[in-house]
Parts: structure tokens; sequence; C-alpha cells
């Protein structure tokens, strides 16, 4: 486990300065949400104005609390942050969450600085400012301002816009992805993302990495630590900026150095992060890599019961560097045996519009067995003759009997029927999609995560050869790099 960020996660205590008394004001939302979120630890409101909040005793600071803490989440306005930064650092704090705005963000980069300067001389590391807080879901630790309830899960989501992974918290909720953590990085002051990609890397409650990234500062850094982990857990990366315009956006929000385009192209495909365009996308990739995270093989076979489907999967595949072969003769000559004669056997297999769900559990079984096939893409198309709850059903009957551990991705187009069916097969550990593109991207994107893990892989060990791990990777990463 990775030492330096080890009790920002699993603090043994935890103070609230400017846990209001008024329930609408963010020191009172995140005192509430640590307290009902689980948390296990101590929690000490700070406010000089009453004597307690929710239940809680109240401090008027936190050196007057007179026993440990390790993390003080600083809810106060901006200015006031340097005299609790002191305060903290005098009651011997490790960790100072400033969920203040008021920074770097809006021109006062010294009092930034200022921040990080008193954190420092107390030994002190800062999260934010200008965050909505973080939340550790193996210690029920709900540090933010934003929804009490997330699902508990494997993804930790580490992001740069605030609004955006608030949102993101309740999306995923209605999404059903299970989360491990989910991060504001505000300004960066101190802790960054490669800090955390560092802490994540070698968490075990965490399997897959979100990060909403509009620039870093230190690029070097960001690079060594992401390829040193991307080779263990994907990254996907949403970076926004990703035109000349968007670029100059990104800058002007968070301050931070953004770079062009196509430089921070190059960058993540070189640390073997996953770039993609929006949210969505990142979600539809960690669904998969919830299940499977490596590709067995490159023979990709389509099934579907509509032919435009089966073409858009096609396309969306090639366009992402997945070609289809056709299927082995034994499977060709099995299908033959079931499937009407205007039924195509090529792929994408075209088992046709009327298909009962029982040739779904044929064709799929089958093809789970033969080896010369790696992964199976299953495409259905709602129609009035057949069932698609049935029809997920089957697929989960197949897999079930087969015992496969091959890659099986669905896209399930219709109505709300069909989303049912999507969520059955999502509780049943199979990634379930609502169109071909979304669910033909997804699978392609186990394919592009094992090429861009092989590229990292051969640099590093480059890097090896040469000696030329950079000086900044720290702690045990870099030991566990030097010595294999
Ligand atoms: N120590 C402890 N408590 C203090 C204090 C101190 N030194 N000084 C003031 N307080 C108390 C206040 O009395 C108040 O409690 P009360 O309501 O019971 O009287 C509480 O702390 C909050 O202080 P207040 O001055 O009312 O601030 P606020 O709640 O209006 O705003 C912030 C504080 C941090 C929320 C605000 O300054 C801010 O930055 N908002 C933006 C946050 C944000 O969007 N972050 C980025 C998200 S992505």
């Amino acid at each position: 486990m990775s030492g330096e960020l080890y009790r920002l996660f699993y603090p043994r205590s935890i103070a609230v300065v400017g846990a209001s008394r008024d329930p609408n004001k963010i020191g009172h939302i995140l005192l509430r949400n640590i307290v009902s979120g689980g948390f296990k630890g101590k929690v000490y409101p700070v406010n000089p104005s009453t004597d307690t909040i929710l239940g809680l005793e109240a401090f008027p600071s936190v050196s007057s609390i007179n026993s440990e803490i390790d993390v003080v989440i600083v809810a106060v306005p901006a200015e006031k942050t340097i005299e609790v930064a002191e305060d903290a650092g005098k009651a011997g704090a490790e960790f100072l969450v400033v969920i203040s705005s008021g920074f770097r963000e809006v021109g006062r980069i010294d009092l930034e600085k200022k921040l990080v300067e008193v954190a420092r001389k107390h030994g002190m590391r800062v999260l934010g400012p200008n965050i909505f807080g973080y939340l550790y879901a193996p210690s029920g630790l709900n540090a933010t301002f934003g929804p009490r309830e997330i699902k508990p899960g494997r993804i930790a989501f580490i992001t740069q816009s605030g609004a955006l992974g608030i949102a993101l918290m309740g999306y995923s909720t209605v999404e059903e992805i299970g989360v491990s953590s989910v991060v504001s990085v505000g300004n960066k002051a101190d802790i960054d993302d490669a800090d955390l990609l560092e802490f994540f890397g070698d968490d075990p409650n965490t399997s897959t990495i979100i990060l909403y990234i509009e620039g870093v500062e230190d690029g070097k850094k960001f690079l060594d630590i992401a390829s040193t982990v991307s080779v263990r857990k994907p990254i996907i990366a949403i970076k926004a900026g990703r035109t000349d315009v968007g670029a100059k956006a990104a800058a002007s929000h968070t301050g931070s150095l953004s770079g062009g385009p196509a430089l921070w192209e190059g960058v993540l495909k070189q640390a073997g992060i996953l770039q993609v365009k929006d949210v969505e996308t990142a979600f539809d990739y960690a669904r998969l890599f919830e299940t499977y995270s490596v590709a067995a093989g490159p023979s990709i076979l389509v099934i579907t019961n509509g032919g435009g489907a089966g073409v858009q999967a096609t396309d969306t595949l090639a366009e992402n560097g997945v070609l289809l072969s056709e299927p082995p003769e034994e499977y060709v000559n099995y299908l033959r045996t079931f499937l009407p004669p205007y039924a195509s056997t090529r792929n994408p297999v075209d088992i046709t519009g009327g298909a009962p769900d029982e040739h779904y559990y044929l064709a799929l079984r089958k093809a789970l067995e033969i080896p010369g096939i790696h992964a199976v893409l299953v495409l259905y198309c709602q129609t009035m003759t057949t069932s698609p709850l049935k029809t997920g059903e089957a697929i989960v009957r197949a897999v079930e009997e087969s015992g496969s551990n091959k890659p099986i991705v669905a896209g399930f187009i219709g109505g709300s029927e069909a989303r049912k069916a999507i969520d059955y097969l999502i509780q049943r550990h199979i990634p379930a999609y609502p169109t071909p593109e979304r669910a033909a991207q997804a699978l392609a994107a186990l394919y592009r995560y094992a090429r861009l893990r092989e590229a990292v892989k051969r640099r590093l060990d480059l890097l090896r050869l040469s000696g030329e791990i950079h000086s900044k990777i720290p702690g045990e990463l870099r030991r566990e790099i030097l010595k294999k």
C-alpha cells in the first residue's frame, strides 16, 4: 500500500473546520456526509460560535481538540485558511483538505503559495484548494458536499472539475457503477494527479482509474508515475481541452498548464492511458474493466439478429483497430445445423430477426467452446417476436454452463424491455450497452489497453536498461521498477 497518502484515505480522526450550524452551508453538509456515511473514526466539528453540531461536541479550533488529528477539512472563506493551516499544523495534523475557493483560479496565486508554504512548514500535505472533497468507500468516508449515497465498487475517479465530479457521483449511482473513491483535486496546489495515481495504483480496492484532467504542472512526473500504474491497471482519461479553443478554456478554468491537444494525446498514449472524449465512454470502459482486463486473443465473433447492428459494430471495431476474421469452419458447420438457410454464417453471424432466444444460446454456447474464438460481442435488436429478457437469460445460461472466461459484451437495442435486459446482464457481470457502437467500442477498449500496456512495458524495460528511471518517481513504485 502506497505510504505517503495512506492516512488521507484511512484517517483515524477528522476535524471539520467551518462546520456550520446552517444545514444549507457547505461545512454543515460535509460534516453530515461524514457522520452519516459510516465513517468509523473520530469526527470533530470546529466552529467557535457553538458548542454542539449534529449532536457532536464542537471545538473553537483544531488545536483545542487535544487529541491526534489526521485530516483537517477546511470549509471557511479563503482568507481564513492560512490561520486555520497554522493552527492545524501546530496540532500535528497530516493532511489539509481545502474546500474553499478563491485562490489561483481567481488570480490569488500568492494566497495559494502561502497556504502550501505553511502546510509544508508543519509537514502537512494539501488536497485542493477549490474542491468538493473526497470519498473513499473502503473507509466509509464521504468527505464531500456531493450526494450522500454511492454504490461502492472498484473504480477510482480523480477529477479536476468539481461540478462534474459531483454530477458523476449521481450518474454512477443511476448507472449502477460502483466506485472505490472520488477525489476532487481542484487547483492541485500540492497533491496532484500523479500522487493519487500512485496511491490508487497500489490500492487493492481499486481496479480501474478514471481521470478528468485539464492540465498538469509536472508533465514528467505524471508520465512516469502513470506509466508504472497503467501496466498494472487501466487508467481512462477524459482530457478536457482536446481542441485549441477547449485548451484555452481549460487553462483559464483552474489556471494550470494545459498544453496543446496534440502534445496531450502523445503524453497519454505514452503513459498507457486510454483517452476518451466523453464521460459516457469513460464509464462504458470502466464497466467493461470491472469484469475483464485482459484480451485473451484477437478473434472476436459478433452474433446479431440485425444486419445493420452488425455492420455498425464492425465499423466501430475497425475504427478502434480491431478487424473481424471469418469464424472457424467447425463453428460455421454447427450453425448450419439449426439456423435458417437465409442466415449469414460469416462474421458478424446474423442469426436473423426472428431468432428465438434458444438460437442465441446455441450460437453463444458453441462459440465459447471453440478455442479459435477469443471474445464474443452479442447484439440484439428488440422485435415483436422475441423477448429481450429471455434473450438475456439465454446469454447468461450459455456463459454459466460453459464456465468460460472469454470476454462477452452485449449490445441490446430497443425500448424499456431492452433496458431491463441490460440491467439483468450487468447484474450478472456481463457488460451490456444500449447501442451496438457503445458495446463494440467498449470491447475494443480491451484491445486498445492491451496494445498500450505492451508499448509501455517495452518503454519501461528500455528505461530500466539505460538506467534512466526518473528521480521523481517516489517510494515503492521506484523501488519496484528498479528491482525488476
Ligand atoms: N474556524 C472555524 N469555524 C469558523 C471560522 C474559523 N476560523 N471562521 C468562521 N467559522 C464558521 C462560521 O461561523 C460559519 O459557521 P456558522 O454558519 O455556524 O456561523 C462556518 O464556519 C462557515 O463560515 P462562513 O463564513 O459562513 O462561510 P460560508 O459557509 O459561507 O463559506 C466556503 C465557506 C468555504 C464554503 C466558501 O468560502 C467557499 O469557498 N465556497 C466555494 C466552495 C467551492 O465551491 N469549492 C469548490 C467546489 S468544486
